[in-house]
């Protein structure tokens, strides 16, 4: 029934306000009616923010689904990275959810590092009394010692300021639907101080509407699987391409591709034979039903922390299989351009072998790619959307692309990309690798984009063609004042490959280009940085 308007024609408002007023009691009076949370009104609706830090896209996703379903449960939502969120502006917010994963060894993602600084500011830290707040983190439980570390930090620095939190924090391992969707009922519940709110959110992300997903991943084909190292490399980097023909799945090129894998049967009949199990015992599989032991170890469950050991006192298959981890698909950048390569999807993957107290391992996932899965043959296969990793949108600007190694994947998928679309901006590639000869990977088709003018400059540093190892964040030194001049033409500066080592000398070297070619104290060249990675150009994809 319509309600009538509560603010006569004579009262002292204007139209708009009178408009505005009237809507606000007749949301009002309808939620009072109604009872719950769904009948709200644009006018009645809560205001939320969902802020996310966010490295490979899993929190940002995350928090943009949370703040779509956020709608129907009487908030008027919006996400955004951390680093867009000026602190001091916190105040105003009055509810907030927080939502971060952890990176490098206990860090906080790229895009919530200002914002982390700004609450940690000596003297002018935001005081946050009337806030109201909860975070969700996320992590992965191998990194023992740094497990969810900056979420948890994140959590208690705005009590310190006098947020008030409304319902825990909780710590997110790599399979995180289930406690986040516990987390976001509580969360939502506590907000609006309604009981009656859904907890429920619909499952796994399927942003291309294929309704293939991490939950129910595409069986595609394996089309190619060459070597990209010549011979007498101390390497093995293969070119991996998927068919995602008929599977409706389509990517962007920044995006990565989330792959299921299977054990190696040698390494789990290892591990059967030097714990003393039964193959044939059935055991339960870690989400439901039950298989032969063999099978679970081989589909179902990590086994490489237990290869090469013996346990301390014998288990039965069922203890043995309480105390593993559930097998994890890998992700890869991916490195070919869907306009490019229509119905596909290629990757770059560095095989992982090496040896260890006398006894050769191996990467699982890599070396299903490169060993196991023969031309034709299907694996699961999932979008893991990264919308922070793009090539950037105004094509006309320029683009630096550091790429050592299997680093080089996503810039791959870059140049093809701005190649087929026809995008004006110049493009300069730094790549390194340990020896020109043998591991110069994508060579034919990076030289002919040399060549044909499309990669306007070059840069590659092959670490051990002489006696003293030259890296990527050498040649960018070399190179500073040109650098220097992109970055100020508005270049965007992307970092891809290892995080531990590599990309952390690049941010040192960058940092000091800023600085030395730019004329800037050290405290003016991080703030540039800052800016950057605020403004979106300065983006890593590291793993
Ligand atoms: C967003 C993202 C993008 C990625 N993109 C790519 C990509 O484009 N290409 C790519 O190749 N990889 C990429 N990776 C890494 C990839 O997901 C896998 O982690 C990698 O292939 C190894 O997986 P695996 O199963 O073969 O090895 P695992 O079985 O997981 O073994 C790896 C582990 O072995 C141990 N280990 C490895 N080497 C040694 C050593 N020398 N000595 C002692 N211990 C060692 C370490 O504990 C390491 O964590 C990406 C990761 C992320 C998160
Ligand atoms: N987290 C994971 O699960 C995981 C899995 C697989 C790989 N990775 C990481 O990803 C990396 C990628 O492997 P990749 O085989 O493609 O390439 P890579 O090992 O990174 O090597 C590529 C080039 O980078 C050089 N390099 C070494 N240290 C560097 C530094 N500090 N700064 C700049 N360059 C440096 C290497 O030189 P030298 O070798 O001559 O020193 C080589 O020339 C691995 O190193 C590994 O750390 C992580
Ligand atoms: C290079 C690297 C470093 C990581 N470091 C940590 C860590 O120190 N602690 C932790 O709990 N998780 C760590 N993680 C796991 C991530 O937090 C986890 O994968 C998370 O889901 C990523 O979310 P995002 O995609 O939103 O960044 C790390 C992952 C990678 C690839």
């Amino acid at each position: 029934m319509p309600v009538a308007p509560a603010i006569p024609d004579n009262a002292p408002f204007s139209a708009e306000q009178r408009a505005w007023l009237n809507g606000f009691i007749a949301g009002l009076l309808n939620r009072a009616q109604t009872g719950t949370a769904a009948g709200a009104t644009e006018q009645t609706k809560t205001p939320l923010l969902i802020a996310f830090g966010s490295q490979s896209g899993n929190a940002e996703s995350y928090a943009k689904k949370l703040a779509k379903e956020a709608a129907a449960k009487g908030f008027t939502a919006r996400a955004e990275s951390l680093d867009a969120v000026q602190a001091a502006d916190l105040t105003r917010e009055k509810n907030v959810l927080i939502i971060s994963s952890t990176w490098g060894e206990g860090d906080m993602p790229d895009n919530a590092q200002t914002f982390w600084s700004a609450l940690n500011q000596n003297g002018s830290s935001p005081k946050l009394d009337g806030v109201r707040y909860s975070v969700l983190a996320l992590g992965d439980k191998n990194y023992s010692g740094t497990f969810c570390l900056a979420g948890k930090k994140l959590d208690a620095r705005l009590e310190e300021l006098g947020a008030q939190r409304v319902a825990p924090r909780v710590d997110c391992d790599v399979d995180f639907d289930a406690p986040a969707k516990k987390w976001s009922a509580a969360a939502f519940n506590a907000l609006n101080g309604s009981s009656s709110v859904r907890s429920d959110l619909s499952e796994q992300s399927d942003s291309s509407g294929s309704g293939y997903s991490k939950a129910r991943p595409f069986p595609a084909p394996l089309l190619q699987n060459h070597s990209l190292n010549a011979r007498g490399s101390s390497k093995d980097t293969r070119h991996i391409a998927f068919s995602l023909k008929g599977s409706g799945l389509s990517y962007e090129a920044g995006d990565a591709l989330g792959v299921c894998v299977k054990n190696c049967p040698d390494v789990v009949d290892a591990v059967i034979k030097s714990h003393g199990l039964d193959p044939t015992a059935a055991v339960p599989l870690p989400d439901e039903g039950s298989a032969p032991l063999r099978d679970a170890l081989i589909s179902h469950y990590g086994v490489r922390e237990w290869f090469g050991k013996t346990p301390e006192k014998p288990l039965s298959p069922d203890e043995f299989v309480s105390s593993l981890r559930k097998l994890q698909p890998r992700l890869y950048s991916i490195s070919s351009s869907p306009k490019a390569h229509p119905g596909e999807v290629h990757l770059t993957v560095g095989v992982v072998r090496y040896e260890k107290d006398g006894t050769a391992h191996k990467g699982v996932a890599s070396t299903f790619l490169a060993d196991r899965l023969a031309i034709g043959d299907t694996t699961g296969v999932f979008i893991h959307t990264s919308p922070h990793f793009r090539p950037p949108a105004d094509q006309s600007l320029p683009v630096i692309m550091v790429g050592p190694g299997t680093g080089i994947a996503p810039f791959r998928a870059f140049l093809e990309e701005r190649g087929v679309t026809g995008a004006t901006g110049k493009n300069w590639l730094f790549f390194g690798d340990q020896r020109r000869a043998t591991d110069f990977l994508y060579h034919d088709q990076i030289m002919e984009w040399l060549k044909s003018g499309h990669l306007t400059r070059l840069d590659t540093a092959f670490s051990r063609d002489q006696a003293e190892k030259v890296y990527v964040q050498n040649r960018m030194m070399s190179a500073a004042s040109e650098l220097w001049q992109w970055l100020d033409e508005g270049g965007h500066f992307y970092v891809c490959g290892d995080a531990s080592r590599m990309a952390k000398d690049v941010d040192a070297a960058l940092l000091q280009v800023i600085q030395t070619a730019g004329g800037k104290t050290a405290e003016d060249a991080a703030a540039y940085m800052a800016d950057m990675k605020k403004a979106k150009r300065y983006l890593r994809d590291v793993y």
